[in-house]
């Protein structure tokens, strides 16, 4: 049982824009965490719930495009349709923030350079795909070709939308950019930013060991530890996203990745609605060693929520708020889907 007078951070997974919330959110997050914010605020808890809209990345891009329409018109008009949903099925958040606020970008900026400054984001040189005629490096999704799987011929880069499996752009036969379908295009060395998980592995390993959560949310985040973590690439060539610091050398042009700023917006979504008192929420000095952090979330989120975010905070500073009870949920099977 929940004592009283208790802090407590309540948030539920933000949602890409790319896309209006479905029963599956709303049954295996929204609604548990409604329900657990407004029981926690009975029993006479002090509960900030943060909600909000993830706006970054490929998909949003991809969105936008399918719409034509410009991306910041986009996810203005996704943002309005996912709030109007919240509140007719009244969601009792405390603030329903969006992740492509100048806020987050501050926020992850700040983020990135402190883990820059203790070598967990190092550069390293990776060959990209480069289209000659559109000028720019071409993310996985933006390669079409036809499947070697299945012979789809509008198989993207990261996966095949028939036959489901996952893809690398190189393993496409007669690939093709997705912005102008030109087939002029190269292999090229390009620097990226590296979070370096092998060296925050064994962090994240004990800190992992102190958690006592459901079965399905250990048994995901415990199955990442055993395989072993591996550095991932945390930076992306697209004109959409948190820009990485100038103070980063060779990275002119260069976003970060969607799951390195989207989790930071619960962070910057508290800055957003308490601008001078956000801190007490997420530095442990200034309070928030006091405040229980309870996040709920889709299983595919788990491991976002369980590994790579917390490696993020404690590579970053020992003073951020890290989550206490993260609780995954299956899928919801409606209708044989
Ligand atoms: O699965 C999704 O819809 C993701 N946008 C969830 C992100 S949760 C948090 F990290 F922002
Ligand atoms: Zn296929």
């Amino acid at each position: 049982m929940q004592s009283e007078n208790q802090k407590i951070l309540v948030t539920s997974a933000l949602l890409y824009v790319n896309g209006l919330p479905h029963l599956g959110h709303m049954a295996g997050c929204l609604l548990p965490t409604d329900v657990y914010s407004r029981a926690m605020r009975l029993m006479g808890n002090e509960v900030c719930y943060i909600a909000g809209t993830d706006e970054f990345g490929t998909p949003a891009l991809v969105g936008a495009e399918s719409e034509n329409m410009p991306v910041q018109e986009y996810v203005d008009k996704y943002y309005a349709m996912h709030k109007a949903i919240y509140e007719g099925w009244g969601i009792s958040y405390d603030f329903l923030g969006r992740t492509s606020a100048p806020e987050n970008i501050e926020t992850t900026q700040a983020i990135a350079m402190q883990l820059y400054g203790n070598g967990y984001f190092q550069p390293r040189k990776i060959k990209a795909l480069y289209s000659v005629d559109d000028q720019m490096f071409l993310p996985d999704r933006y390669v079409i070709g036809t499947c070697p799987h299945c012979g789809y011929e509008n198989a993207r880069g990261d996966q095949c939308d028939k036959c489901t499996r996952v893809l690398d752009p190189e393993e496409l036969i007669n690939p093709r950019s997705s912005v102008s379908g030109s087939t002029n295009m190269q292999w090229r060395e390009t620097t990226h930013l590296f979070i370096m998980l092998t060296k925050l592995a064994p962090i994240v390993a004990a800190w992992l060991r102190t958690k006592d959560w459901n079965k399905l949310t250990m048994g995901i985040a415990n199955k990442w530890i055993d395989e072993g973590l591996q550095d991932r690439c945390y930076t992306r060539d697209l004109k959409w996203g948190v820009p990485v610091p100038d103070s980063i050398p060779d990275m002119e042009g260069k976003v970060f990745y969607v799951w390195f700023d989207a989790p930071i917006g619960y962070i910057s979504i508290t800055r957003q609605m308490l601008p001078r008192d956000w801190e007490k929420w997420w530095l442990l000095s200034k309070g928030a060693d006091k405040v229980k952090l309870v996040q709920f979330m889709g299983k595919d989120n788990v491991p976002f929520h369980s590994i790579t975010f917390p490696a993020t905070l404690l590579g970053a500073s020992d003073d951020y708020k890290t989550v206490d009870v993260l609780k995954g949920f299956s899928f919801l099977n409606f209708e044989g889907g």
